[in-house]
Formats: C-alpha cells, sequence, structure tokens
C-alpha cells in the first residue's frame, strides 16, 4: 500500500513538473497518510494536458469572443398560435399528453451552482420562495411533478444535478421533508463536474494544504453528468425519452408542459429551448440567433450592442426573444454526443476566491484573484440536429430568485408570483381587491397541486371564494 502511494506520488510530482504545478505538493509532507491519498486522488481526478490547454487560451489570455459574420434572429414558436398554427398546438398537447401518460418524461434540475449571490447557508433549492407559505423552491418543484402524476396517472423521476460542496446537505434535505412527498425511488442525486480555480499567473490554487481549490465546472457540465453518473442509463431503463431541464431558482417554471414537450417531438427536435419576449434591448438575457444554420445561443454580454439594438421595419427587436434557460432535452442526443465525445466552449470568470500561498498563510483577497473556468447549457444548442423554441409568457412561468435584493431577488419573485395567481384568479371571474393606488390588497399563493395553469382555476371555480381586502390566501 505504502509503496504504491509513493509511486503514484513520484508519478504525480513528475507530471506536475512538466507542467509547472508543483507547487501544489508542497505541504505534501505535512498531510498524514489519508490527507496524503485525498489530494492524490484530486489531482489524478484532472486531465493536465486539458488544463495546460484551458490555462494558455483563457487564464493566461483573456480571448476575445468571436463573433459571427452573420446572426440573424431564430425562429420561434408564437406564444399565441397564428390561425394556422392552431391545429399543430391542439396535436402537439395531445402527442405531449400522451408522452408523459406514457412515462416518456423526465425532470433535471440544474442545482449545483454555489448560490453566492443569494447570500443563503445551504442548498438554494432550500430557500424559501412563495409568498405565503415561505415554500422552498424544492417543494415547489416537487409539488409540481405530483401533480403532473396525478393528472396523466403516470411516474415522472427527478434528477437532481448537486455539486460536492452542496451533495450532502441535498440528499439529507430530501429526507428530512420525506422527499417532499415524492417516491423516493423515483428522485435520483448526482453531485456535477468539478474544475480548479487558477490565479491569473496560471497556477493551481490550493484551498489548504491538502486541497486544491476547486469550483462547479458550469451547468454545461450537466450533459457530462448525466451520463457519468449512470442517469441517463437510469433513463433509458425507465424508458424516458424526454428530458425537461430547468434551474433550481424558478418557482414558476411549468416543469412538465405537454404543448412544449409535444412541439419537441413532433418536429423530432433534440434540444429545445423556451423564450421570452425580452423586455429591454440589453436585458441580461441569452440571445436566440442563428449562426451558421443552426439555432444558437449568444449571452447577453457577447451581443454587440449595435446588434442587439437592431429592430425591424415593425419596430420590433431584430433579436427579440431571450432565454430563460429551460430546456427540452431529447434522452438520444445526450447519449449521442456523449459517445461520440463533445467540448462546449469555456467561459472565463474572474473571481474572488481565498487561498493558501506559497508560505502556507491563507489569503482572503478583497477583489477578483483568480480565473473559473464554465461551460454553459446552452451551447450545447447549436449541436443539435433540430432545435425548436417556444416563446411564453414571462408573467406566467418566469420569476427567478437569484440575488438577495433588486432585480431577481426574493422580493420581485414573490411579486411576479403573486400578480400570475392574480391574473388566473381574475381570468377565473374572481374580483381582486386593490389599494386605491391600484396594487393588490390581498396575498395569494397558488400551489401547483391546485392549478398548473390558468384553465384549472376555471374548472375549479366552485371551489374559490370572494375575497376581501386584506385576506391572506393559499390553495393547495
Ligand atoms: C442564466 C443564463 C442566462 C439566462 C438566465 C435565466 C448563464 C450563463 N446564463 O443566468 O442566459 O437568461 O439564467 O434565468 O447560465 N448551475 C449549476 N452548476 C454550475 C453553475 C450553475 O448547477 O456549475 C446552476 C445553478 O444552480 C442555477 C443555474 O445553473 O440553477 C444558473 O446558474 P447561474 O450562474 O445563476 O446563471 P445566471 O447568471 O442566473
Amino acid at each position: 500500500m505504502a509503496t504504491t502511494v509513493k509511486s503514484r506520488l513520484e508519478a504525480m510530482a513528475k507530471k506536475l513538473r512538466k507542467y509547472s504545478q508543483s507547487h501544489v505538493l508542497q505541504f505534501i509532507d505535512t498531510l498524514d497518510s489519508g490527507g496524503k491519498i485525498a489530494l492524490l486522488e484530486e489531482l489524478e481526478g484532472l486531465d493536465f494536458e486539458l488544463l495546460n490547454e484551458l490555462i494558455g487560451r483563457y487564464v493566461l489570455e483573456s480571448p476575445e469572443i468571436e463573433l459571427p459574420k452573420e446572426i440573424l434572429p431564430a425562429p420561434v414558436y408564437p406564444r399565441v398560435p397564428s390561425d394556422e398554427l392552431q391545429g399543430k398546438y391542439q396535436k402537439a398537447r395531445d402527442h405531449g399528453e400522451r408522452m408523459i401518460a406514457e412515462h416518456k418524461v423526465a425532470c433535471f434540475t440544474v442545482a449545483g451552482g454555489m448560490g453566492t449571490r443569494l447570500g443563503f447557508e445551504g442548498p438554494k433549492g432550500d430557500y424559501p420562495a412563495t409568498p405565503v407559505r415561505n415554500k422552498s423552491l424544492f417543494r415547489v418543484f416537487a409539488e409540481s411533478i405530483i401533480a403532473s402524476e396525478h393528472r396523466y396517472n403516470c411516474e415522472i423521476p427527478w434528477y437532481i444535478m448537486t455539486s460536492p460542496a452542496n451533495h450532502a446537505d441535498t440528499v439529507q434535505s430530501f429526507k428530512d421533508h420525506d422527499y417532499f412527498g415524492l417516491n423516493p425511488a423515483n428522485v435520483m442525486h448526482f453531485p456535477q463536474g468539478m474544475m480548479p480555480c487558477f490565479g491569473k499567473d496560471g497556477k493551481i490554487l490550493m484551498e489548504d494544504k491538502g486541497h486544491l481549490a476547486m469550483s462547479p465546472d458550469g451547468h454545461g457540465g450537466s450533459l457530462r453528468a448525466l451520463y457519468k453518473s449512470g442517469a441517463l442509463q437510469d433513463m433509458a431503463q425507465r424508458g424516458i425519452e424526454y428530458i425537461s431541464y430547468f434551474q433550481v431558482d424558478n418557482p414558476l417554471v411549468y416543469i412538465v408542459d405537454p404543448l412544449f414537450i409535444g412541439l419537441h417531438a413532433m418536429d423530432t427536435a433534440e434540444m429545445s429551448s423556451k423564450a421570452v419576449i425580452k423586455v429591454d434591448p440589453l436585458e441580461k438575457v441569452g440571445n436566440f440567433t442563428v449562426v451558421d444554420g443552426k439555432i444558437t445561443v449568444i449571452e447577453y454580454s457577447d451581443l454587440p450592442e449595435e446588434v442587439a439594438r437592431k429592430r425591424s421595419a415593425d419596430g420590433k427587436l431584430l433579436i427579440e426573444s431571450g432565454s430563460i434557460a429551460i430546456h427540452l432535452i431529447s434522452r438520444s442526443f445526450v447519449e449521442r454526443i456523449n459517445q461520440r465525445g463533445f467540448s462546449l466552449p469555456w467561459h472565463r470568470a474572474e473571481k474572488r476566491v481565498p487561498y493558501i500561498d506559497l508560505e502556507g498563510e491563507r489569503v482572503v483577497p478583497d477583489g477578483p484573484n483568480a480565473v473559473k473556468l464554465e461551460t454553459f447549457v446552452f451551447d450545447a444548442v447549436p449541436l443539435a440536429e433540430r432545435s425548436i423554441i417556444l416563446a411564453i409568457d414571462r408573467d406566467d412561468q418566469f420569476a427567478p430568485i437569484k440575488n438577495a435584493t433588486g432585480v431577481d431577488s426574493v422580493e420581485s419573485s414573490h411579486r411576479l408570483q403573486m400578480n400570475r395567481h392574480v391574473k388566473w384568479l381574475e381570468a377565473a371571474g374572481i374580483d381582486i381587491p386593490r389599494k386605491e393606488d391600484g396594487s393588490l390588497n390581498v396575498k395569494v399563493e397558488i400551489s401547483p397541486l391546485f392549478a398548473l395553469e390558468p384553465e384549472d382555476l376555471v374548472r375549479k371555480k366552485s371551489q374559490l371564494r370572494k375575497l376581501k381586502p386584506e385576506d391572506i390566501v393559499s390553495l393547495g
């Protein structure tokens, strides 16, 4: 055993010299045998050839994004179908409902992010998200899945990608809450891949004497993690064909949407997306475009302002569709790209990362001292043979919680959630008490278990009562 560790260490030291990263073993002699093995395993898990290339391209340099010569707007299925599309939408909805009822749909949440902007201790999915009952994000998603299971009399497995930093806490949270009412056999957690953090000189940073400073490799890593974790194989065994992908931050996500599933399936698409009409040319969302004949998402930071501001003859933005990070992905697509091998472009971000210096002293920097590299899931869209985009009403399906205050905060999300609930109640014929300035004079929350779509409220009208000023109502 000891000799094996010794020879592994020697081989690693040689490799590290080759790639000018020897400093990571500087404190190896101060570690006990368990610590030595742990560090060795971290290092053996890295592909130094790849890292070396990435350091040269993205860490030591800050490469300019190469923009395509021609950026065209992407075709989008409109939110309200035109006369000629009405028949197709109806068929697609029916087809989607069949796919769900035949157990061909699974859900997939990416929940590996660090959630640093929110400043919340613990997995972000545990964040209290709803305006009246303070239900957590995980609970809201679970209720939405359970509601769809009841509606279609089927099972809908849920896969959750965590990171090594929040995996145990996430699993524990599901156990503590009895899987939020789901069957534990249909819930699978798996951690995503990690990348070392680099100093701006290209050296791997050390978190302490026995560990590298690592961070999640971006939600683009989910496509490989699905494959490596065995989740994809589990899906195949269950007969799953379509994966409903969504982020952990959006309590209004319509997870199992028959129209979206049906359009994707009928058009034999491989990776599809939901879109909203941007409220501002420079809104901080990905932009749906066509580049070289392929639907391509260009992040807001990479789209030149003059292109973002271009308008067509009717005054609408030329590139008007924004990404809300909701996708439908065919299982066969994820399988194909993994079997053939694929790589997504790396994106560089300068971040503040505490580390230990060469003297072993812990340094907590004031500003960004490190480079993190991530891949983005939407960069896989152009790898798909076919891809569709469905425009949705942002008021109905998008209320992200990303920041502690201001834009995309819990406060703005509460407001958006209540606005949606009120809009649905009004559509069902319920009068809403308002203050003189027009603002709401009630607090309402509607669980997905009570209504997944506005039509559900119309059907349940007999169960709805009149609202009085200052009422606090929770349905479901
Ligand atoms: C993202 C999209 C943006 C989109 C917006 C919609 C990017 C770069 N941009 O922005 O185009 O318009 O959402 O809300 O993604 N995650 C992981 N592992 C990681 C990194 C992230 O699981 O390594 C998960 C997070 O837990 C979260 C989601 O991915 O659920 C989004 O990550 P975040 O970095 O917060 O992206 P946004 O800046 O919100």
